[in-house]
């Protein structure tokens, strides 16, 4: 029996450390869904397209090349055969990453592709996936269907690591989520979600919270 695992979140609530090790301890696969808007951005960024419009950024959303390895020790973004993972997560791509985001009609285009990914996924083991609409629109059939949050202060804490400009991180985690959530809902937990709230506690405690509801679920 393959498992589908949804984990939803905020920035900085911990869901990418934590799906990553729960795919890794139950021998699933890793989806990043957030790592399909951040290439979308890449691809206009690197072509020249103007983000605010909407059509432009769909119609190079619904072309781009992109394969997704969904090793989770190992996950990798391949775009046009060139492997641009380390380059997803720059100030440059976080601080614009709400307009691809942001844009329904490329939301769309993306959510497709997240659910054939998921769907080819079932044919073998299973798979963890991590976004902000997994649990309510992408997957709400998923067996098991997480929220994590945390406090501000503590999301915050989390993304400020050493030399990281403040301003910089408070936009790319609070003037994001607040970009985000004029289009999908992710701080409060659809029906039949389970919510936890990660502030108080450590790694292995959220990661083994998720491994008994993945047990309940028969995994
Ligand atoms: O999780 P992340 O920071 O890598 O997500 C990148 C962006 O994509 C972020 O602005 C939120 C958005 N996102 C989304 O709207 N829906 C998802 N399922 C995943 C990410």
């Amino acid at each position: 029996m393959s498992i589908v695992i949804a984990i939803d979140g905020p920035a900085g609530s911990g869901k990418s450390t934590v799906s990553r090790e729960v795919a890794r301890r139950l021998g699933l696969e890793y989806l990043d869904t957030g790592a399909t808007y951040r290439v979308g951005a890449l691809y206009c960024l690197r072509e020249g397209v103007d983000l605010t419009k909407i059509d432009d950024v769909t119609a190079m959303v619904a072309t781009m090349n992109v394969q997704m390895r969904l090793d989770p020790s190992n996950p990798h973004v391949i775009l046009d055969g060139e492997d641009v993972t380390a380059l997803l997560h720059t100030d440059t791509i976080s601080l614009v990453v709400s307009a691809v985001a942001t844009n329904l009609d490329a939301r769309a285009v993306l959510r497709d592709v997240q659910r054939r990914l998921i769907d080819a996924s079932r044919e073998r083991a299973g798979v963890v996936v991590e976004g902000r609409d997994i649990t309510s629109v992408v997957a709400p059939d998923a067996e098991v269907r997480v929220l994590l949050t945390a406090s501000e202060e503590v999301r915050l804490v989390r993304r400020t690591g050493d030399g990281a400009d403040p301003a910089t991180v408070r936009e790319s985690v609070l003037g994001r989520d607040q970009k985000d959530s004029t289009v999908v809902q992710f701080h409060t937990a659809a029906d039949g979600v389970v919510e936890i709230d990660t502030s108080d506690l450590t790694l292995d405690e959220v990661v083994d919270a998720v491994l008994t509801l993945a047990k309940e679920a028969g995994a």
